[in-house]
């Protein structure tokens, strides 16, 4: 189970072996972009496990060779919501899981200069509403650019919303915490906090330029 926090009950950061290990590869300056995105996608695979235990389900009749038996089945349809760029890293690991989830792409930039969210692109499964939402972002900073995203998930009716990111500033899960309280976050790891021009450290630096090779 993850580890959750007193001062942030919206918290829950996954202690297990293997996230941290993999954890520790992405954060290392020498990991290549293509090993990065390859962790990337693994922690992502080995988090949705948890992060879909509270999704309901309803009795179904299944039909087994022998006979007839009660089984169970997700009541609501789940939508992954990757925040362009960097989210879409950690997409292809939870498909892979879950490969009956549906994806609804929202584009929110970090002005490099005041650090607000700029929105520029939405698209989401027309039934959204209907069903739970997984905002994915491997970077939870300020928590801007996530809490743009949950609004505008909001503001669409969606009303059962988590979010998964791979490391969390304090400063970002309290913003989201004090914005969306309904939201529950999941982190392989809460990092020791932002610094001047509010990059996550320790961190492991800008995951979109990481994961598509664009850092300069
Ligand atoms: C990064 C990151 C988050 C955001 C986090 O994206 O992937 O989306 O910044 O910062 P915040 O919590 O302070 O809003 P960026 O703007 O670098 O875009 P990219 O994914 O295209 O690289």
């Amino acid at each position: 189970m993850p580890t959750e926090f007193e001062r942030f009950p919206n918290l829950r950061v996954f202690d297990h072996p293997l996230v941290q290990h993999k954890l520790s590869i992405a954060r290392a300056r020498g990991t290549t972009p293509a090993d990065f995105r390859r962790i990337l996608d693994e922690i992502a695979g080995l988090m949705v496990y948890e992060v879909s235990r509270r999704f309901d389900t309803r009795a179904i009749a299944v039909e087994t060779p022998l006979e007839t038996t009660e089984g169970r089945q997700l009541s609501r349809p789940v939508t992954l919501v990757p925040v362009l760029r960097a989210g879409l890293s950690m997409t292809d690991g939870v498909l892979r899981l879950f490969p009956e989830a549906r994806v609804g792409h929202i584009g929110i930039r970090r002005d490099e200069a005041t650090h607000r969210p700029v929105f520029y692109y939405a698209k989401f499964p027309h039934d959204v509403r209907d069903g739970y939402s997984i905002v994915i972002d491997p970077m939870l900073a300020t928590g801007g650019s996530a809490c743009a995203a949950i609004r505008h998930l909001k503001e669409v009716g969606c009303r059962d919303i988590q979010m998964v990111c791979l490391v969390a500033a304090p400063e970002g899960v309290r913003r989201v915490q004090e914005e969306h309280p309904d939201v529950l976050v999941f982190a392989a790891s809460l990092d020791r906090e932002l610094d001047a021009n509010a990059f996550i450290r320790p961190g492991l630096g800008d995951a979109g330029d990481r994961v598509f090779g664009t850092v300069e």
